[in-house]
């Protein structure tokens, strides 16, 4: 077991704040993952192993659902979620124009076709332009929690409701995020998450996770998640190898111990940013009796690129989205846009600040000092141009 002090990772050589950092510098932390590792070595049960089911139980339970099925990746998981409902060959599912790349490649990957739909100034599907977008061929709404704020779920369950469609959940973001004191993850039919080592909630490697309440679903996705075998011999329906890493999972146990810390380090974080933003940047709007994980902390600003220059030029990394517009992707571009002004705008104006749970109060002063400054740079700017 090593015990040399952590040299600085490449993220911190290059940047005086990096946007995230995944190294684990604490000894503390690295010992208790190399126990859960060497655990799962000792009982050998490689695949589908205890950890699996300890960790579908203890997040069924967090969620207050029925059911849990630990899968590959986010991806995997709103694939199998749309192969359990049966999705597929020419059906449309209705989704922000705004998200993650995945959320509209896993509907194009089962056959059907993702629908685009604008989002609100929480930055997430807008309910009222949804009924535009239905047709006889729609199966599914996916409401994303986008960078980590939870969808408007009474609103959208309800209009599911009414079309006869299924909601699906992609809470890819939101892992520990709440709505009006419910968990992102329970809301929907089925409710899908990425736990890739990027989220709040994250692996060291890939992992993904499905939850519902509806048993018949969750049979389904225990048998497409592995080659749509019911007995682990024979197969009744084609699936692919979509299995949770029992590793992941053991990994995925610690870390769950560790949540309420992250959002609460983020939460502390994300409340110093909200001070320094200087007025004028724009942040989403977020509900009341409700948590945002504080998966990405986004400013928005017309003057995103002079704003961005200036941050990185104080050595502050900084992250733009514009390919959240989903559908400037080439792999996306004879998909239905309904209604895309705001994701469009907001995707081109969007700056995401570092933010990430090693993040040290030192590094986040240096934030809100660059954020200040390049302010008053901006200003300038503006001062010069208007003479
Ligand atoms: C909103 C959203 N959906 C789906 C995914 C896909 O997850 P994964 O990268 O684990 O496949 C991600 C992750 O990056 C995401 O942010």
């Amino acid at each position: 077991m090593t015990t040399a002090e952590p040299q600085p990772t490449p993220g911190r050589q290059r940047y005086r704040v990096p946007f995230n950092d995944l190294a684990i510098p604490q000894a503390e932390t690295r010992e208790r993952y190399l126990a859960a590792i060497e655990r799962v070595m000792l009982h050998g049960r490689i695949l589908l192993g205890p950890e699996v089911e300890s960790l579908e139980q203890r997040i069924a339970a967090q969620l207050g659902r029925q059911h849990a099925c630990g899968v590959g990746s986010g991806t995997d998981a709103l694939m199998l979620a749309f192969m359990a409902l049966g999705i597929g060959l020419g059906d449309e599912v209705i989704l922000p124009a705004m998200s993650w790349i995945a959320s509209a490649n896993a509907v194009k990957m089962v056959g059907a076709h993702p629908v685009f739909v604008d989002v609100n100034d929480e930055m997430n599907i807008d309910p009222a332009l949804v009924e535009g977008a239905i047709t006889e061929r729609s199966r599914a709404i996916l409401a994303v929690d986008y960078c980590g704020r939870v969808a408007d779920m009474d609103a959208l369950s309800a209009l599911a409701e009414r079309h006869g469609l299924a909601l699906v959940e992609d809470g890819a973001q939101a892992f520990g995020a709440t709505l009006e004191g419910r968990p992102a993850g329970s809301f929907g039919v089925m409710s899908c998450f990425s736990m890739n080592p990027m989220k709040v909630f994250g692996a060291l490697g890939e992992a993904g996770l499905v939850a519902t309440d509806d048993p018949a679903l969750h049979q389904s996705l225990l048998a497409l998640r592995y080659n749509g075998m019911r007995d682990r011999v024979i197969s009744h329906q084609p699936g692919f190898n979509g299995r949770i890493d029992t590793l992941q999972a053991a990994i995925l146990l610690c870390r769950l111990d560790e949540l309420p810390d992250h959002v609460q380090r983020r939460q502390v974080v994300a409340g110093r940013y909200d001070q320094a933003v200087p007025a004028g940047l724009w942040r989403p709007a977020l509900r009341a009796n409700s948590i945002d994980t504080q998966f990405s902390y986004c400013v928005r600003s017309p003057q995103r690129d002079r704003l961005a220059d200036a941050l990185e030029r104080r050595g502050i990394e900084c992250k733009t989205r514009e390919w959240d517009y989903l559908p400037a992707h080439p792999a996306l571009a004879a998909e239905r846009v309904v209604s895309d002004s705001k994701a469009k705008r907001f995707s081109a104006e969007m700056l995401c600040l570092p933010i990430f749970e090693g993040i040290t109060d030192d590094e986040v002063a240096l934030v809100c000092q660059a954020l200040a400054e390049a302010a008053e740079e901006l200003a300038a700017m503006e001062a010069d141009g208007a003479r």
